[in-house]
């Protein structure tokens, strides 16, 4: 799903207060940041520049990412429907914040929690026009969370952490989740290891996982195979710019997990790859209740093989229907 175009425009026009090549310097110096300096607790977007070039280059992607984490979750979940209260930690300029009143029209607080004040600033002005949504300042490594909600969150956050925080931060978000805990990482081997490490902890405090995964048992995948899943976001002739290349698109690849309080009804198996289409069959790489499995769908298989054709990677598919 895309960023709403009018919090893209708003976006681009905060951000060409400052010359297009000066946008472009810094989007570059916060590439190399988030390359090389993850993970080690630092501050990473800190500046007014840097917040406003994080809207245009991150912001539509994290929030295709978090719309897609959403749905899958909302398919596994349907209670998560009716959630009355979200809390968004790291939220950054608010993309999740965004997302989550587009889904959930009767949210009645979204609450979003940010340790930088010019990210934080920049995404106050963006989510202005959603009443539910409200901003505190806050470093979540060092305060508690002072309110529960139904929805917990966080985005591109934990990986930012270090290894000890991120353990603390866990607990403390999962001990304020009423409902369902939706954790969003990069669709990347370290960004699925921070992943792994949360459904370890999080499986061993009683939580369940809702999606994409159709089992409680130890993670299957390992080494250089992690689960991802992709969304494709639309660029503007900005984006264009200060990213480099002319593909009018880009794909975001991103990892994720729900966790719920209440044990899910688990149907089916989870398709990890682009299904492969031939004549009269369909490949599915699946991720199923105890195996991880190539399936072979074909036409007479009526029933599944239309669901088959209909799915795409990231979709679960009842194997019985
Ligand atoms: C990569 S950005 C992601 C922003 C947003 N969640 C998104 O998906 O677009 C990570 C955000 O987490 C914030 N952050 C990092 N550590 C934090 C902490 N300890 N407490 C609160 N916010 C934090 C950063 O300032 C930054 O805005």
């Amino acid at each position: 799903m895309e960023l709403p175009s009018d919090v893209k425009k708003k976006a681009e026009k905060i951000a060409l207060q400052w010359k297009q090549e000066k946008l472009k310097a810094v989007s570059f110096l916060l590439t190399e940041r988030y390359k090389n300096d993850s993970g080690k607790g630092k501050r990473l977007a800190v500046t007014k520049e840097e917040a406003a070039v994080y809207s245009v280059v991150r912001m539509p992607a994290t929030y295709a990412a978090i719309s897609d984490a959403l749905k899958y979750t909302l398919k596994a979940f349907p209670e998560l429907s009716e959630i009355d209260s979200a809390i968004d930690i790291g939220s950054g300029t608010g993309a999740a914040a965004i997302a989550i009143c587009s889904y959930f029209e009767n949210t009645r607080e979204v609450l979003c929690i940010e340790r930088e004040r010019n990210m934080r600033e920049l995404g106050e002005e963006l989510t202005k026009v959603y009443s539910s949504v409200k901003w505190i300042s806050g470093d979540i490594t060092g305060t508690d969370l002072s309110q529960s909600a139904d929805l917990i969150m966080e985005s591109y956050m934990l990986n930012e952490l270090s290894e000890e925080n991120r353990n603390r931060v866990i607990d403390k978000l999962w001990d304020k989740t009423e409902k369902v805990l939706l954790l969003i990482e990069p669709g990347t081997m370290a960004g699925f290891e921070v992943l792994k490490d949360a459904r370890r902890r999080l499986i061993s405090r009683g939580a369940y996982i809702a999606a994409p995964c159709p089992h409680m048992g130890e993670c299957r995948l390992s080494g250089d195979d992690w689960c991802h899943f992709t969304a494709r976001v639309q660029r503007s002739k900005l984006h264009k710019y200060l990213k480099g290349g002319d593909v009018p698109y880009e794909d975001e690849k991103f990892s994720y997990m729900a966790f719920v309080r209440e044990k899910p009804c688990i149907k089916g198996a989870r398709i990890l790859r682009h299904p492969i289409t031939e004549k009269g069959m369909i490949k599915l790489s699946l991720c199923t209740s105890d195996e991880n499995r190539e399936a072979v769908i074909t036409k007479k298989q009526g029933e599944l093989f239309k669901a088959a054709r209909k799915a795409s990677c990231g979709d679960a598919i009842d194997l019985k229907s």
